[in-house]
């Protein structure tokens, strides 16, 4: 049968540790970060990683210590400050970045020293201008010299998805060699499929030799959209960690939006079973701390987190949220940290959701009053794009006042004439507004 209710539920006794275990590497306070709009000082970035271990992320990527020495001070004050996470700096393969990044990571409780070069021929030619032997060389020796560091050593393939198979396999395979733990394969340009970026770990974790020592890692980009579904494909393909970011902010479209990753693998956990230490109760709160650091809104249709995520305005929605929320929400807004469901108002909703706010507001309505009401409110909605709770108890005032005015028609008289001045409508059809 297909599935019809909430299937994201804690494990009952014996289940745990059934699943595989990911680890979620956030990546906000340095791919995130680095977007135009949404630079944070060192204490904005302090406060953030703060929320991030409440959130319960494994790693936090601070930042890339070499690009600024606000940057530098950022990653040691997170690493000085925040003691449950591993805490990562970025740096590329040479000597200055990784001396940089190790000293800045020195006070962390534990650290991973990230190093990165670019593998496709496109970056290798026109951007560093390097043969591939070069870069080869240059990514041995920058994961032997992160090791005298620290033994969390992660190596990332700049544009991996562009680059040449052999030569991929060749320069994964070293530096597994020299002593990298992670391996990590971004989609940098945002430009796989979710079913070649599949095939593409299938592939590389066939090939390289070692495989099963290191961890390996997704970090797509969302230029196409894709982020989300690429990531949780090279899951399906024996990834293990995930790279994203809260909002999904991040370079250009932004990276893989941790709150999206999370609640797919939570909501869907029957395709995608796997645990994480996430508190996904946290989720909004992350998410609305960001937004007042960066002053950066989230769309509102943005899923989980968007104002629209759980707010229903159609009258058949709003109909059925009330009945059973079931039908139209897929999630708990409390499993991700939303107060409520919301009930919008506004010209597509109906007589039950006008009915209950009412109730809410302290007033029960009879039904010739809600009619009433429920009109007048369509009325003024269709001038406006909501109706506010004050604007309701204002229409409730008025239907009162009108009704105890002297000379009104009794009640019953006058809904008959309310009916039947709306003669194409069916009583049933009443009930859903405008909206379907
Ligand atoms: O997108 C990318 O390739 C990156 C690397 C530095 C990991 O952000
Ligand atoms: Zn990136």
């Amino acid at each position: 049968m297909a599935p019809v209710g909430y299937n994201w539920r804690i494990p009952g006794p014996g289940e745990e540790g059934t699943m595989d275990r990911l680890t979620v590497f956030d990546t906000t306070l340095r791919d995130g970060e680095q977007a135009p709009g949404f630079s944070l000082t060192i204490d904005e970035k302090l406060r953030m990683a703060r929320q991030l271990d409440e959130l319960g992320v494994d790693i936090i990527e601070a930042g890339f210590p070499i690009a600024s020495d606000a940057d530098a001070e950022a990653v040691r004050a997170v690493a000085k400050a925040v003691r449950r996470p591993v805490i990562a700096g970025l740096a590329r393969c040479a000597r200055i970045d990784i001396e940089r990044a190790g000293d800045a990571l020195k006070p962390a409780a534990r650290s991973r020293i990230h190093t990165f070069i670019a593998t496709s021929d496109l970056h290798l030619e026109r951007k560093l201008r390097m043969t591939r032997e070069a870069c080869l060389d240059a990514a041995i020796d920058a994961v032997k010299l992160a090791r005298r560091y620290t033994d969390d050593v992660q190596f990332s393939a700049e544009d991996a998805t562009r680059s040449d198979m052999e030569f991929l396999c060749r320069v994964v395979d070293a530096v597994i060699k020299a002593g990298a733990t992670t391996i990590n394969l971004p989609d940098t340009v945002g430009y796989s499929t979710p079913d070649e970026i599949g095939a593409f770990f299938t592939e590389i974790r066939m090939r390289v030799g070692r495989a099963d020592r290191v961890i390996f890692s997704t970090h797509c980009h969302d230029d196409l959209g894709l982020a989300v579904a690429n990531s949780l494909t090279a899951l399906q393909a024996g990834a293990r960690q995930v790279e994203c970011t809260i909002n999904g902010i991040g370079e250009r479209a932004g990276n893989a939006s941790l709150e999206e990753v999370i609640m797919t693998t939570r909501v869907r956990r029957d395709r995608l079973p796997y645990e994480t230490g996430i508190r996904t109760e946290a989720l909004y709160a992350t998410s609305q701390l960001l937004v007042s650091l960066t002053g950066e809104p989230v769309q509102a249709n943005k899923a989980i987190v968007g104002r629209n995520a759980f707010a229903h305005e159609a009258g058949i929605h709003q109909d059925g949220i009330l009945k059973d929320r079931r039908t139209y929400e897929i999630m708990r807004p409390e499993e991700v940290g939303v107060p409520q469901t919301t009930l919008v108002l506004g010209k597509h909703s109906g007589r039950h959701a006008v009915a209950r706010r009412c109730e809410e507001l302290g007033s029960t309505l009879s039904r010739f009053e809600v009619d009433r009401v429920y009109r007048k409110m369509i009325a003024l909605a269709d001038r406006q794009k909501h109706i506010s709770d004050a604007e309701l108890a204002a229409i409730v005032e008025e239907v009162r006042a009108e009704e105890a005015a002297p000379g009104r028609a009794p009640q019953a008289v006058a809904t008959a004439a309310f009916l039947a001045a709306e003669p194409a409508h069916t009583p049933g059809e009443r009930g859903y507004g405008h909206g379907v």
